[in-house]
C-alpha cells in the first residue's frame, strides 16, 4: 500500500492528512493559526506561524500513523492562494507580515490604474477582474511601504511566492524557489495564455523579474524534502481551490465545485479552451499533470464560512461553529433577516472591494437563531450568484455541484443552496477533496496512480439534495438577497 502526505494550508488553520492509495484517510493534525487585522479591512499571517504550525502537524500525522517517512510516496501542497510572502534569500526570513487574499489595502491603487484604463489589459492577459484580491498589488505594496524593500529587491536578494513557494522553501531545506501554474494564475503577473511571467504587468506594478519563482506543472517532480527523517519528494502542488475541483475529480468540460472554506470558491471545468467571463467570473488555470494546460472559470465569495467563525468569536452567539449550525437550524427560515457578509468587500460577480457587512430586516422578534440562520444562509445566496453566472457563462448546462469544505457538513445549508440553483448538490464521501486532490498529483508523478481516471474511480457519493421548492420561491428568495446586496454597493 503506497501512502501519499498532503499538506492543506488554509486561511485560517495549517492541516495535514496521510492518504492511503484508495483514498482513504490514515492521519490527520490541524492547526489553527493567529489572524491579524492591524487596521479596517487589512489581513496579515506571520509567515513563520505558518511554517511551524504546518512544519508541526506533518510531525503529528507521521507519528499518530506510526508511518516513517520512506513509507511516504510524495507530498502534495496545497494552500491559501494569492496570500503574499517577500522573503530575504539570503536570511531566509520574511520581510514583513504575509498580506493575506482578503486584505484590501492596495484598492485605491487598484482603483487608479481601473482609472487609467488598465482593466481590460489586465483582464485579457491573465484572466482575472483588477482587484485587490490578487498578489500584484500586494507585492508593489510591500517593494513601496517595507524599508529597504526595494533596495534589497534590486540587488536581487529577495524572492516572492504565494504560500506554496514559502513551504516548498521551508520543506526543501531553503533550496527551491517554486510555484505551479494554478498559484502563478492567481498573482496578476502570469500571462494565462502565454503561460509566462509578463513583462508588461512586472512594468505596470513595478516587480523586477528576479522576485518570482520557477512556474511548473501542478504534478511534477519539485524535489525532495529531508526534514523528516529519510527524502521525500514533493511531486505535487496547486492552489486550494484547483486542488478541490481535481479531488472532486472533475475532470470533464461543464463539471463544477463549490467549495465551503473561509470563503466560498465554485469552480467551473473548461477544459482545454480558455474561456472569459461576460458576468464577473475570473478565468484560472486548472490543475495541470503533462504538457497540456486546462482551464476553469472561478467565482469567488470572500466570506463564506468566515461568517460563522465572527458571530462565533465576535458576536459570541454560541461557543463553537457546530453550535452556530445548530442555532441556525433550530428556526424553520431566517424570518425574513438578510445577512450581507460583506466584510472584506464583495468578490464575484460584483466585485466592490469597498463594500462592508450589513444585517437587513430586524424586527423585535429577531433572534440570535435568526441571525444565525441569515448568515448560513447568505453561504447560500453567494454560492447560487455564482453558480448563475456560471450558468449562463457555460456552454453546457451545469447539472449538479459537487460540494465540500468545513461547511459542507451542514446539511441545512447544502438543502438551501439546492433549493436556490435548481440543481442537485452533492457530497462526497471524502469531504477533504482539496488534500485529496493535492494527494493525487502527487501520487501521479510518483506512479502511484497512472492516470486521472484511477483518481476519478475512487471518487464516491455520500449524499444527494435535490431541491425541494419551486423556481418561483427560488427566485423570489434570491431577488429580496439581491435587493439586500444592491444597497451596499
Ligand atoms: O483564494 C483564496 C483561497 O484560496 C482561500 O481558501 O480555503 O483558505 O478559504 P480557504
Amino acid at each position: 500500500m503506497a501512502y501519499l502526505l498532503a499538506l492543506d494550508q488554509g486561511t485560517s488553520s495549517s492541516r495535514s492528512i496521510i492518504f492511503d492509495q484508495r483514498g482513504n484517510i490514515i492521519s490527520t493534525a490541524q492547526q489553527e493559526f493567529t489572524q491579524y487585522f492591524p487596521q479596517a479591512a487589512w489581513v496579515e499571517h506571520d509567515a513563520m506561524e505558518i511554517w511551524h504550525s504546518q512544519r508541526a502537524t506533518i510531525q503529528q500525522v507521521l507519528q499518530q500513523s506510526g508511518l516513517q517517512a520512506q513509507q511516504i510516496s510524495a507530498i502534495g501542497i496545497t494552500n491559501q492562494r494569492e496570500t503574499t510572502i517577500l522573503w530575504n534569500r539570503k536570511t531566509g526570513l520574511p520581510l514583513g507580515p504575509a498580506i493575506v487574499w482578503q486584505d484590501r489595502r492596495t484598492a485605491r491603487q487598484c482603483e487608479d490604474l481601473r482609472e487609467q484604463g488598465y482593466a481590460k489589459l489586465i483582464q485579457e492577459k491573465t484572466g482575472l477582474i483588477l482587484d485587490p484580491y490578487f498578489s500584484a498589488s500586494k507585492i508593489a505594496w510591500i517593494l513601496q511601504h517595507i524599508p529597504d524593500a526595494r533596495a534589497q529587491a534590486q540587488r536581487g536578494e529577495l524572492a516572492f511566492g504565494t504560500v506554496d513557494s514559502w513551504l516548498a522553501y521551508q520543506l526543501s531545506g531553503q533550496q527551491l524557489h517554486v510555484t505551479d501554474v494554478t498559484n502563478a494564475s492567481r498573482t496578476m503577473l502570469w500571462n494565462i495564455h502565454t503561460r509566462e511571467w509578463d513583462k508588461e504587468l512586472l512594468a505596470l506594478f513595478d516587480i523586477p523579474r528576479s522576485l518570482l519563482p520557477e512556474v511548473c506543472p501542478s504534478s511534477y517532480y519539485f524535489g525532495d524534502c529531508h526534514l523528516f527523517g529519510s527524502a521525500i519528494p514533493i511531486a505535487g502542488i496547486a492552489g486550494d481551490q484547483q486542488a478541490a475541483l481535481f479531488g472532486q475529480a472533475c475532470f470533464r468540460t461543464g463539471m463544477a465545485k463549490n467549495t465551503y472554506g473561509t470563503g466560498c470558491f465554485a469552480l467551473l471545468q473548461t477544459g482545454a479552451f480558455c474561456s472569459h467571463s461576460q458576468h464577473g467570473l475570473i478565468s484560472t488555470a486548472a490543475c495541470q499533470i503533462d504538457q497540456h494546460p486546462q482551464y476553469a472559470l472561478e467565482g469567488s465569495v470572500f466570506i463564506g464560512g468566515a461568517v460563522v467563525q465572527w458571530l462565533r468569536d465576535y458576536l459570541h452567539l454560541a461557543p463553537s461553529a457546530k453550535d452556530i449550525d445548530a442555532l441556525a437550524s433550530s428556526v424553520p427560515d431566517s424570518d425574513g433577516v438578510i445577512f450581507v457578509p460583506a466584510f472584506t468587500g464583495l468578490g464575484a460577480p460584483y466585485w466592490d472591494a469597498n463594500a462592508r457587512g450589513a444585517i437587513l430586516g430586524l424586527h423585535r422578534g429577531s433572534s440570535a437563531a435568526h441571525i444565525a440562520r441569515a448568515a448560513i444562509e447568505a453561504i447560500a445566496f453567494q454560492t447560487a450568484e455564482l453558480l448563475m453566472a456560471m450558468q449562463k457563462d457555460s456552454p453546457t448546462p451545469i447539472l449538479e455541484l459537487r460540494v465540500d469544505g468545513g461547511a459542507a457538513t451542514n446539511t441545512t445549508l447544502l438543502q438551501f443552496q439546492a433549493d436556490l440553483l435548481g440543481i442537485p448538490v452533492v457530497r462526497p464521501r471524502v469531504l477533504e477533496t482539496t488534500a485529496l486532490g493535492a494527494a493525487y498529483l502527487a501520487g501521479l508523478q510518483t506512479g502511484v496512480y497512472s492516470n486521472p481516471e484511477e483518481c476519478s474511480a475512487l471518487w464516491q457519493e455520500q449524499q444527494r439534495f435535490l431541491p425541494q421548492i419551486s423556481r418561483t420561491q427560488a427566485d423570489h428568495r434570491l431577488q429580496i438577497w439581491k435587493n439586500a446586496v444592491a444597497r451596499l454597493l
